[in-house]
Order: structure tokens, then C-alpha cells, then sequence
């Protein structure tokens, strides 16, 4: 078993260099399945979602080639299966993603159900409706959806919310749809843009225009392309958290000021400090005591549901009450029990404390925190339960007096990459036990 030993109390210093986005690398990925021609992509963070997503794309045929350590090749000239194997269930998000690039190129697609962080129950209803208004019909069974279609046809397509993955579903789809797809309320995460801009190197016709629509002019044919992937906003946010909540000073090498505005906002209303500079940005602790919030989370240009969980633990450090009001996942709080047991003072309500609309408003989900500081933590034995959550646990390890134990490490390992090693390059005590 894989775990990490974590001696607290010591602050971070140092310099980092960001990693490529997950959450945009798995989908440049599976938008090379929709041309013959071979695409490069570079700046590829050896994670284990990225990983997975190279693997099912062999499976149904792609030849992949690391031309050094962070650029693939990946070309698909023939496809060799519509099924996508069961062994890929439960995993990540990304299956349902390539059931547009299957349908246009073998007509039917057969995909395993999806997996990815629990953190409450993610159903696909947006993807497949919209999947069903391009044309395709779509079977789900006990272990997959089946789907097929003679031919897509563009439509006007209005989501509940603006969903990331499902405007990413469309996109994949339309862009070689016959006419035009409107996508309204349509998720504008940088990420999602980032995707726009590697369709359009393709040969798509995609438009963003005001309000949160999205329109695509099918084409017939796309061809290969070189992107280099932006950089991971997450994972400079978490260390930032980490940095600061530790009395650090760390410069992140590749933060991109875009795509952070919101995070950089917030530091800055708590007393965290950065400096923006041409090829990074440096976070550091000013020496003064940290100042409560008020935050709720949102699609973008709003406050990342991803940067919640590092936050959290970082306001346990700031003195006062802080309150957070989760509105994009219904269940994004179960991992601060850890942080309690630690000596955080974190109270969950089912309530929405703030006032952005909320869809989890009047349901029994426990959405809202206040969290009370200054706390002393403890090092303590912990299990991941989830991505993000892992990242908190890890900042939380990094605060403590003692030492702490992390387990369950496959899954931060998913989504960052060499964790251990940035850690250790920013002083760290933090090894890596595999017993
Ligand atoms: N939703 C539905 N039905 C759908 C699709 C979404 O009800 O068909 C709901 C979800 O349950 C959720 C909300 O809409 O409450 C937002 O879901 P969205 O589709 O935007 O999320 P996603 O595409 O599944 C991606 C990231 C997440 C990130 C969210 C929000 C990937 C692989 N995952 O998920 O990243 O939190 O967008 O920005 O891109 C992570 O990296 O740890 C992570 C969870």
C-alpha cells in the first residue's frame, strides 16, 4: 500500500512549475478521435486521468507515442471498435465524451457508465438529451449506453445548468453535425474555450457570442492538430492555499493570471498575498493575521467549485467566521470530518448561506459551511476520499504539528502531478511510503 508521511509546521519556500490542466487534457485528447490525421499535443501531465483516456483511446484503435516526456502524438487513421471495454467503468467522466467523435466515424458507439469523484451522484441526463436532440438514440443498460445514429443534424440546445462536460459533449458532436447547434447557458470555463480553440485549429466553425451561447456551423471533415495545453488553474490554487496557509512563499512557474482572476480576488480579500509576473505567479504569506470570508462557489467567470476544498482548510487559519455556500456539486463537504478531527471548527447546514440561486435550495444536502479560526491542527492518520479533497488533506498535513498519515494517494494521484516531489522541491517534510 501507497501512502504519504507528512511532518507538519514547516512553511513552504521555493519555486514550482504547473503542470498541464486535467480537466482539459482528457477532452483535447478525445477531440484527435474526430480526425484520421495525426495531432500533438504538448505540455501533457503524466496523470493518472490522462492515462486513462490515452488507454480507451487505444482500445478503439488510436496509436499514441510520447515524443519526449510531456508531448504525444496520437493519430486514429481507422477505427477499430465502436465498444469502448467495460474495464474503463466507473473510473472517469470521459466516456460519455467520446460517444460523439464514435458516432460520427463508426455510426454507433457503446461506452462503459461513468465514474470520477463521488461527490454526489453527477448523472449525465444533460448529455444525453443533447445527444437525442442531435439525433442519436441511446439505450443505457446495466453496464453501458448504447448509442446510434444514421446522421446528426444540428439544434438548439438549452441546458438546465451550465454544465461543463455537456457543453463539452456538444461541441465534440456538433462540430461535424449537418447545419447549425445553438448551445444556450453553455459552461465558458477557460478550459472549455481552450477546446474551442483546438476545434477551430481542426477546421470547425464555432462561435461564442454574449449571454452564454454558443453556436457551431457543422463541417464535414476535420484535420490534425499541435496544441500545447494550457496550464492547470487547480492545481496553482491549491498550492497557493498551501503556501499561504503555511506562513510561505512559493512561485508558481506557468500560473496564468487568466482563468484566475476570481481565486486572485479572493486571496487578496483575505489578506493572502501574490505577485503576477511574465511567467508565473508568486504567492506568499504578508505575516499578518488572515481575515475571514463570505464565499459561494460557481460556474466560471464565478469562484471554482475545485478551489473550495483547499480554501476550506486554509480559512481554518484565518481568524474568525468564515461562510461557504457550495451551488455546484450537492455534496462537496463530507471530507472536512478529517479536518475536524484535526481541531478544524467546521459546521455543515443544509441551508443556503448566500444568496446566488442555488439549485440544492430547500433538498436535504448538506451545501453550506461556516468553518471558525484560528485552529490548531494536529497530524493525524487520514484516507483520501477524493481528488480535491486529497489536496485539502495534504494542506492540512502541511499546517499541523506532527505527523500526519495520507492514504488512499491513487486518487490525488489522478489528478496531480508529481505531488511528492514539488512538495519536497518547496521543503516539505513529505515521503512517499509504498509498503
Ligand atoms: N449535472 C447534471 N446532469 C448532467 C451533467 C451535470 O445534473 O448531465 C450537474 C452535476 O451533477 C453537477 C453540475 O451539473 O452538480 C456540474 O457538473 P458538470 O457537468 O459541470 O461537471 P463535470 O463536467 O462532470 C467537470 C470537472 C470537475 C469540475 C466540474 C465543474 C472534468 C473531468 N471534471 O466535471 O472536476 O468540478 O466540471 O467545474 O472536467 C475535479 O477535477 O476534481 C472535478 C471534479
Amino acid at each position: 500500500m501507497k501512502y504519504y508521511r507528512i511532518e507538519g509546521a514547516h512553511p513552504l519556500t521555493g519555486s514550482i512549475k504547473v503542470s498541464g490542466a486535467k480537466n482539459f487534457l482528457s477532452k483535447c485528447i478525445v477531440a484527435s478521435l474526430l480526425t484520421e490525421e495525426p495531432c500533438v499535443i504538448s505540455n501533457v501531465s503524466r496523470i493518472g486521468d490522462v492515462q486513462v483516456t490515452l488507454d480507451m483511446c487505444a482500445s478503439i484503435g488510436s496509436s499514441i507515442e510520447w515524443m519526449n516526456d510531456s508531448t504525444i502524438k496520437i493519430s486514429t487513421p481507422r477505427m477499430t471498435t465502436h465498444k469502448v471495454p467495460i474495464e474503463f467503468s466507473g473510473i472517469n467522466r470521459i466516456p460519455v465524451l467520446l460517444m460523439g467523435p464514435l458516432l460520427h466515424r463508426m455510426g454507433k458507439a457503446e461506452v462503459p457508465l461513468l465514474g470520477g469523484c463521488d461527490i454526489g451522484p453527477r448523472p449525465i441526463d444533460f448529455h444525453i438529451n443533447a445527444l437525442k436532440t442531435l439525433g442519436a438514440e441511446v439505450e443505457l443498460t446495466d453496464t453501458k449506453y448504447k448509442t446510434v445514429a444514421t446522421h446528426m443534424v444540428g439544434a438548439m440546445i438549452s441546458l438546465p445548468f451550465p454544465s461543463v462536460g455537456t457543453t463539452e459533449t456538444i461541441l465534440l458532436t456538433a462540430c461535424m453535425a449537418k447545419g447549425t447547434t445553438v448551445i444556450q447557458n453553455a459552461a465558458i470555463e477557460p478550459e472549455i474555450i481552450d477546446l474551442i480553440i483546438i476545434l477551430q485549429k481542426m477546421g470547425a466553425i464555432i462561435a461564442v457570442d454574449v449571454d452564454r451561447t454558443i453556436i457551431i456551423e457543422g463541417v464535414d471533415r476535420l484535420r490534425g492538430f499541435t496544441h500545447k495545453a494550457l496550464t492547470d488553474r487547480i492545481e496553482v490554487a491549491s498550492w497557493a492555499c498551501a503556501a499561504i496557509a503555511t506562513n510561505g512563499d512559493i512561485f508558481v512557474e506557468g500560473a496564468e493570471q487568466t482563468g484566475m482572476m476570481t481565486f486572485l480576488n479572493t486571496l487578496r480579500k483575505i489578506g493572502g498575498e501574490y505577485e503576477v509576473f511574465e511567467d508565473g505567479i508568486r504567492f506568499y504569506s504578508t505575516g499578518e493575521p488572515l481575515v475571514p470570508i463570505f464565499l459561494e462557489t460557481d460556474v466560471h467567470p464565478g469562484f471554482m467549485t475545485d478551489w473550495q476544498q483547499p480554501f476550506v482548510i486554509l480559512m481554518t487559519q484565518a481568524h474568525g467566521l468564515s461562510v461557504i455556500h457550495e451551488t455546484v456539486y450537492e455534496n462537496r463537504f463530507g471530507y472536512t470530518n478529517e479536518l475536524t478531527k484535526m481541531g478544524a471548527v467546521i459546521q455543515l447546514y443544509k441551508q443556503c448561506l448566500g444568496g446566488k440561486p442555488c439549485r440544492f435550495l430547500h433538498r436535504d444536502f448538506f451545501h453550506s459551511c461556516v468553518i471558525n479560526g484560528k485552529t490548531h491542527l494536529k497530524g493525524i492518520e487520514m484516507t483520501i476520499p477524493d481528488l480535491r479533497a486529497g489536496f485539502s488533506y495534504i494542506i492540512a498535513a502541511l499546517i499541523a504539528e506532527g505527523t500526519s498519515v495520507v492514504k488512499g494517494v491513487e486518487y490525488i494521484e489522478r489528478g496531480y502531478e508529481s505531488i511528492a516531489e514539488k512538495a519536497a522541491g518547496l521543503g516539505a517534510r513529505f515521503d512517499v511510503i509504498d509498503s
